[in-house]
Parts: C-alpha cells; sequence; structure tokens
C-alpha cells in the first residue's frame, strides 16, 4: 500500500523548486512583501510549526544576528499579561492557518496592535484573513497527519525571510542565493539513498523508545524528530539539548532506549565528550546523524553529505521523516492516520 506521507516525503524536492520559482525572481530578488523598521521576531506556533519556529529564530540569531524569540501559542495566549512592542514583528506558522491556539494567540497580539505576518499552507484560512503580512507555504494539500513537506515548505520560506532581512541590513546574498537554489536536486539526491536510515528504523522498531540529542537549532529539529516518531508508531522519543541531557536526563537510558546523536561541525567536540562521558555508565544502541563518515566507533551512522549548514538543517529534518514513516510501517502502523489523530486540512 501507498502512503500519503511516503509520497508527500518525496513531494519535496518539487515543493521547494516551486517556492523557488515563486519567490526568486530571475534578477535573485526575493519578491515577499515585508513591513519597514522591525528589530525583533517572535515567532509564535504550535506542534511541527513551533518546532519549526524554534529552527528559525536560532538560525536567525545565528547567521543573521536578528534577535528572535519563540513560543508555544497555546502558552502565549493564555498568560495574564502579554508584552507588544512596535518593532517586533509577531510571525505565526501554521499548516492549516486555522490551529486554535495559534488563531488565539494571534488575535490577542493583533488587539495590542502589534505588527504581524503568517506564514500558512491555506490561503484564505483565518491566519490569512486577518494577518498584516502573509506568505503563502504553497506545499499543496498534505494527506497524511504527520506534517512533511508543508514543514519543509514553512522552512524554506522563512530562511528566504532571513535572506530579505539581511539584504534590508545591506548584505549582499547572491552567493546565498544561488546556493539555495540548490537545495532542491540535493534533496531529491538525498532521498534516493536512505538505506543507511532504513536500517536505522530497524533498530528503531525494535525498541520501546528513543532518545534524540542535538544542539542550538539541532536542538528544535530533534523535538521534531522526537514528535513525528511519537505520531506516527507511538512510540516514546524524547529529545534534550545534548549538554543538559547529562543533568539527570541521562538516567533514562536504563530503560535501553535508542540513542540518536545529531552530529554537525561547530557542535561536534561538545558531542564526542558527552558521547564518551555517556558510555563511561551506559551502553545504549547510539545511531548518529552527521555529515562525516564516522563520528564514534560505538555507533551506526547515517551520513548526511554536505558541508553547506542549511542543506544540513533540511537533510536532518527529511531524515527523520523518512525515519518516522520507516519505524512505524515495519510496526505495521497505519502512517497516515495514526489512532486519536486530527488534522486540519483546508
Ligand atoms: C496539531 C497536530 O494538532 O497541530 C500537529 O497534531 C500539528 O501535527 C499542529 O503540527 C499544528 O498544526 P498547524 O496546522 O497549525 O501547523
Amino acid at each position: 500500500m501507498a502512503y500519503e506521507m511516503e509520497k508527500e516525503i518525496l513531494q519535496q524536492p518539487e515543493v521547494l523548486q516551486n517556492l523557488i520559482n515563486q519567490y526568486i525572481t530571475p534578477e535573485n530578488n526575493i519578491s515577499f512583501k515585508l513591513p519597514e523598521g522591525i528589530k525583533k521576531l517572535k515567532f509564535i506556533a504550535s506542534g511541527s510549526s513551533y518546532h519549526c519556529s524554534g529552527m528559525v529564530a536560532k538560525i536567525f540569531r545565528e547567521f543573521a544576528n536578528i534577535k528572535a524569540s519563540y513560543e508555544y501559542a497555546s502558552e502565549f495566549y493564555i498568560a495574564k499579561n502579554i508584552f507588544i512592542d512596535q518593532n517586533t514583528l509577531y510571525i505565526f506558522i501554521s499548516q492549516s492557518g486555522e490551529t486554535f491556539d495559534t488563531v488565539e494567540a494571534l488575535k490577542r497580539v493583533k488587539a495590542k496592535g502589534g505588527q504581524t505576518l503568517c506564514i500558512t499552507n491555506c490561503i484564505d484560512s483565518s491566519l490569512w484573513n486577518l494577518c498584516d503580512y502573509k506568505i503563502l507555504s504553497d506545499a499543496g494539500e498534505e494527506k497524511s497527519i504527520a506534517s512533511t513537506k508543508a514543514l519543509t515548505a514553512q522552512l524554506f520560506c522563512l530562511y528566504l525571510l532571513m535572506l530579505e532581512f539581511l539584504k534590508t541590513k545591506g548584505h549582499n546574498i547572491t552567493t546565498e542565493i544561488n546556493e539555495i537554489k540548490q537545495l532542491p536536486n540535493f534533496i531529491d539526491k538525498f532521498l534516493k539513498n536512505i538505506e543507511q536510515i532504513k536500517v536505522a528504523a530497524d533498530k528503531l522498531s525494535k525498541a520501546q523508545n528513543a532518545i534524540i540529542i542535538g544542539s542550538k537549532y539541532y536542538y528544535s529539529i530533534a523535538k521534531e524528530g522526537a514528535l513525528k516518531i511519537k505520531e506516527t508508531s507511538y512510540l516514546d522519543a524524547n529529545a534534550y539539548p545534548q549538554g543538559e541531557f547529562l543533568h539527570g536526563h541521562v538516567a533514562v537510558l536504563n530503560n535501553k532506549p535508542v540513542l540518536i546523536a545529531i552530529v554537525v561541525e561547530d557542535t561536534k567536540e561538545s558531542m564526542e565528550l558527552i558521547l564518551s562521558k555517556i558510555f563511561e555508565d551506559y551502553t545504549p544502541e547510539l545511531i548518529t546523524i552527521s555529515n562525516e563518515d564516522s563520528i564514534n566507533s560505538k555507533a551506526m551512522n547515517i551520513k548526511i553529505d554536505t558541508k553547506n549548514n542549511i542543506f544540513n538543517v533540511f537533510a536532518t529534518v527529511i531524515t527523520f521523516q523518512v525515519l518516522a514513516f520507516e519505524t512505524a510501517t515495519k510496526l505495521g502502523r497505519n502512517v497516515d492516520k495514526p489512532l486519536g489523530l486530527k488534522k486540519i486540512v483546508k
């Protein structure tokens, strides 16, 4: 049986190419309409879209030196006091544009006069109609409950948004634009070489639970990976910031989960140290996701063959989509319609 989730994972190169055609002009300009004078960004969202916010807020801070924070929509709208700043752009991210918590949070910001922008897959949704500025993530209808192509489309639009902010600050973004145009091709090749991910899925399907560790925006990717695994296979998967994991949380390794470590260049040294400390007391089954051949002699490594930071981000997100899909199908789950989950699709 062909699952929608698998089809939607495989559609990602096409979705990204469509966004390039739509939003990058032949002169290499980005055709977003944005407000002027913005100094800070606040991302507000739920579920996978929230994890996308986390990735992107940290990417904005790291690569563009722009103040960016993020919050769960449900926590934001329920707070007694919210503080609205006129120099902040409030960015609402939602596949459906209809998630109750996200729409309520938007209404609170609007009531206090904050400037708002949405990134959504659904034109004419509540978010679309209420926000001052809007970007269509245009991934096409997503039938599978677990979000795949809608999330990478959001991520892509937000990366373009970051480039546009950099441009307004006087940066020349030609190199980045030319690079990002190669992303669909890279993802296409990546999706044709997923044998290692299938081996990892075999290990995961035999375990009761999984722990994923990573740092910075890779920690948000780890959280999204854990959500994807939970949603589709019902395994208990949890993510931790790699350093924080040692502070007590590490005791969960007594339950013998599979440990998945996301290793990238600038956090590699710290991860190596953390793994060596872990192996002093525990012997977890270890899977690494890395752009190097081998990270740890005890690990099964999933290699992402790129040195480009942004390509690596997309490929790591997609690695978890494939891992979740393969694990869930091995366990015989109905991947497209997990028990007890619903999705708003317009
Ligand atoms: C939840 C879904 O209810 O809503 C998640 O279970 C989803 O899969 C979340 O990510 C947010 O949805 P949206 O449409 O606002 O991106």
